[in-house]
C-alpha cells in the first residue's frame, strides 16, 4: 500500500524535507535527504540529514540519535532509503536492524538501477512502507529536481530565467536590456546563480552585455561554472567557458562533469533552441511593470513559434511571488 498517509504523517514528512535542506550545497553528487524518527506515542525520538557525500545518510544519523527508541518507531524519510552498498552501508538494513516498524517515504528514488529497491527490501523484511502522493510528494521530488534529471537522463535540469516587460520583451528595440527588472529581482538572480552548478548565455548576449555571470552579494559556497554557447570568439578578458557544440552534446558533457543544474539566462535565440529541443524544465519569469511597445524588440523566445494554439506548449500553473514592483512567475515545463 502506497497511499493514504495521514495529516500527521504529512507534518513529519514536511519536517524531513526541512531537515534535508540543511544539506543543500554540500551533498553533491548525492541528493539532499532528511529523516525523522517518531515513536508509537507520536514523539520525535531522532532527526537527521545527509550533510556531505561520503558522510552518513540521513536515516543513519536519525537512528543514532534515536538509539533504542528506534524500535517500533516510524521513520519519515524525504527520499527512498538506499538498498545498496555505496560509500556507506544500505540504509534499508540499518532501519530493519534497528527494529523500525514503519517507513513513510516522500519521493521514490529515480535512478533506474535502484528505484523501488529500498521499498521492496523493507517490505520483504516485514516493515510497513507508505509512499507519499500529491502535494507533499511533489515537493519531495522537486527538492532534488537537479539530481533527479541528472541521474535519470544524463543531463542537467535546465531552468530558463528571464526578465520581461509586461508586453513580453526581454530588451528594448535597440537591444538594451539593462535593466528590465528591479533590484529585488536582480538580487534573486544572484541567489539562483549561487544555488546552481552552471549558468549559461548565448554568444549574442555576451556580445551585447559581456556579463560576468558570477553570484555576487550573496553567500556562494562555490561560484557556478559560467558558460557561453556559440562559436565565439569571446570578448577580450571574458572568463566565460565557450561551448561550441550542439546543445544536447554539450549538456551530456556537462552532466558527465557533474553539472546537475543549469541556469539558462538567455538570450532569446539560444532559449528558443532549448525550448524546441524540449530541454527547458522550469521557467522563472521576472515580469517588470514596463512596456516597450511595437514589434521590433526581442521577445522571450526567438526562432519559429508554435504554428497553432493546439501546438502551444502547456506549462504547469504558475506560482506567483511579488518582488518589489516585479512579479516572479515560476512554471514547470517538465517534472522529474
Ligand atoms: N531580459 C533578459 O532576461 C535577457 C537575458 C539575456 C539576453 N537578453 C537580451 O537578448 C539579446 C541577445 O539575444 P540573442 O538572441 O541575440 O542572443 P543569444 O540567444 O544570447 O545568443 C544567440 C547565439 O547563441 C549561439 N548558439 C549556440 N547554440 C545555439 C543553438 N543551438 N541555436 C541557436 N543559437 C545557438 C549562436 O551563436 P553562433 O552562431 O556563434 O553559434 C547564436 O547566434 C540582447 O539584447 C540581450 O540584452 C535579455
Amino acid at each position: 500500500m502506497s497511499s493514504s498517509i495521514s495529516p500527521a504523517d504529512i507534518v513529519q514528512l514536511e519536517r524531513a524535507l526541512e531537515l534535508a535542506e540543511r544539506g543543500r550545497g554540500s551533498t553533491a553528487p548525492n541528493p539532499i535527504v532528511g529523516c525523522v524518527m517518531v515513536d508509537s506515542d507520536g514523539s520525535v525520538v531522532g532527526e537527521g540529514w545527509h550533510e556531505r557525500a561520503g558522510g552518513p545518510h540521513a536515516e543513519r544519523v536519525a537512528l543514532d540519535v534515536a538509539g533504542v527508541k528506534a524500535t517500533g518507531a516510524t521513520a519519515y524519510v524525504s527520499l527512498e532509503p538506499c538498498a545498496h552498498q555505496g560509500r556507506t552501508p544500505p540504509c534499508t538494513q540499518a532501519l530493519i536492524d534497528a527494529g523500525v516498524s514503519r517507513v513513510v517515504i516522500g519521493a521514490l528514488d529515480v535512478d533506474p538501477r535502484t528505484a523501488s529497491l529500498g521499498v521492496a527490501a523493507l517490505r520483504e523484511a516485514g516493515l510497513v512502507v507508505q509512499v507519499a502522493e500529491g502535494g507533499i510528494a511533489q515537493r519531495a521530488r522537486r527538492q532534488n529536481e537537479g539530481f533527479r534529471r541528472w541521474v535519470r537522463d544524463g543531463r542537467p535540469f535546465v531552468v530558463y530565467k528571464a526578465a520581461v516587460t509586461l508586453d513580453g520583451r526581454v530588451a528594448a528595440a535597440g537591444g538594451d536590456a539593462r535593466w528590465v527588472s528591479g533590484e529585488e529581482s536582480r538580487r534573486r538572480v544572484h541567489e539562483l546563480r549561487a544555488a546552481c552548478d552552471a549558468v549559461a548565455v548565448g554568444i549574442g548576449t555576451v556580445r551585447r552585455e559581456n556579463p560576468l555571470l558570477t553570484a555576487r552579494g550573496v553567500d556562494a559556497v562555490v561560484q557556478p561554472r559560467r558558460l557561453a554557447f556559440g562559436k565565439g570568439p569571446l570578448p577580450e578578458g571574458s572568463e566565460l567557458e565557450l561551448r561550441t557544440g550542439p546543445i544536447q552534446e554539450e549538456l551530456a558533457v556537462l552532466a558527465a562533469e557533474g553539472v546537475q543544474t543549469l541556469l539558462l539566462e538567455g538570450g532569446p535565440t539560444l532559449a528558443g533552441a532549448f525550448l524546441r529541443s524540449g530541454l527547458i524544465d522550469k521557467l522563472l519569469l521576472f515580469v517588470a511593470p514596463k512596456l516597450i511597445g511595437g514589434d521590433d524588440a526581442p521577445s522571450l523566445f526567438g526562432g519559429p513559434g508554435a504554428p497553432t494554439m493546439a501546438d502551444a506548449i502547456e506549462t504547469q500553473a504558475c506560482d506567483v511571488e511579488v518582488l518589489g514592483s516585479d512579479v516572479l512567475l515560476t512554471s514547470y515545463l517538465a517534472e522529474v
